[in-house]
């Protein structure tokens, strides 16, 4: 008796493998996420993250210069104010630090993509993604005052330079009002990326350290998802497909594999995924102490992240996933079976 059926037939050499490989990952999956902070000639490493920094903005023109040669089509923007205060005056101030950043990338490297993160939690005394009433210590965010801070906050970015509108705060509505704001100020053809399914995760807690946004009363539970829920994340991905999003995204990516894919079934607008700061310090850790190969096991990640249904994949590992594609093209090319 011999087995009928021979799968290995299609996996016995490396030239096979290639051939009949379904998912592919490139360099123009990627987004690299880069944190703003004020200053000069600052390149400050972020303790629970090795290998991300935050960077003041002539360093960020640098970085953007570095990201676009690599071949990464963008980047996303976080920004540090100089003041925290409850109206998140420096997420929409016309001199915020976003907004300078994004203009000087825009002078030096005008080709690149920039995403700007549309939210309030790294701008408010108490770190919420939103307006809280004046003297509410429990954290319990107020969503119509937030949704017009967000709305100057969306059009201060637009006019700064910044090609694509992420809003990240999980309000109910703002996908509707801030593409409304957007086309009131002339900016209708700029994109909006809503992250439509974010789930209040501890995966974040290295981005608050870098992002210095941990909220100083309660958490985000009360509006950012509960992990148990995937029915939850359709009906929200419906609401920003009826509300005029552009693209969608899934946040966090490893532990939420499934969502992607339901999110992608169940829409044909392009889906990213979010490869969070915990994700990336993880195996960043497990690589540093020899425990894994670095670059095998972000390779396999991203690559699943994709095959998942990611059609964008947002990572802190942007820079070193180009080098290493771009490697394995070259060896390719030259006749390396890979
Ligand atoms: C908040 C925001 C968060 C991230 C990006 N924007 C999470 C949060 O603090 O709730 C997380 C990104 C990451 O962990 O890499 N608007
Ligand atoms: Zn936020």
């Amino acid at each position: 008796m011999f087995p009928i059926h021979r799968p290995r037939r299609l996996r016995s050499n490396p030239q096979l493998r290639r051939m009949v490989r379904e998912t592919v990952l490139t360099t123009s999956d990627l987004i690299y996420p880069i944190f703003a902070i004020p200053g000069k000639g600052i390149a400050k490493e972020v303790k629970s993250m090795p290998g991300v920094y935050q960077l003041s903005v002539d360093k960020i023109v640098e970085g953007a210069k570095e990201v676009y040669d690599l071949g990464i089509p963008g980047i996303i923007l976080f920004g540090i104010p100089e003041d925290k205060d409850l109206e998140a005056t420096g997420a929409w101030h016309d001199y915020g630090i976003i907004q300078q950043a994004a203009t000087a990338v825009k002078q030096t490297v005008p080709e690149l993509l920039i995403i700007a993160d549309t939210c309030l939690c790294e701008y408010t005394v108490h770190g919420h993604c939103g307006y809280l009433e004046v003297g509410d210590f429990t954290g319990r965010v107020l969503n119509d005052p937030t949704l017009k801070l967000l709305q100057k906050t969306a059009v201060s970015q637009a006019k700064a330079g910044a090609d694509i509108i992420a809003p990240s705060g999980m309000m109910d509505g703002f996908v509707q009002v801030i593409r409304s704001a957007l086309d009131e100020a002339g900016y209708e053809n700029t994109p909006i990326l809503s992250y439509a399914a974010k789930y209040a995760s501890a995966y974040y807690s290295p981005f608050r350290d870098a992002a210095e946004s941990v909220p100083q009363v309660g958490d985000r539970q009360t509006y950012q998802m509960d992990p148990g829920n995937t029915r939850e994340a359709l009906k929200e991905i419906q609401l920003d497909i009826a509300e005029g999003a552009d693209m969608l995204m899934v946040k966090p990516a490893l532990a939420y594999m499934d969502v992607i894919w339901r999110v992608k079934e169940a829409t044909n607008l392009p889906v990213a995924a979010y490869n969070v700061s915990g994700e990336y310090s993880m195996i960043k850790a497990a690589a540093l102490n020899g425990w894994i190969d670095e670059e095998q096991v972000v390779m396999e990640t991203l690559t699943d992240f994709k095959r998942a249904g990611a059609d964008l994949i947002l990572t802190y590992h942007a820079k070193d996933a180009a080098r290493w594609l771009s490697h394995h093209d070259a060896a390719v090319s030259s006749g390396i079976s890979l």
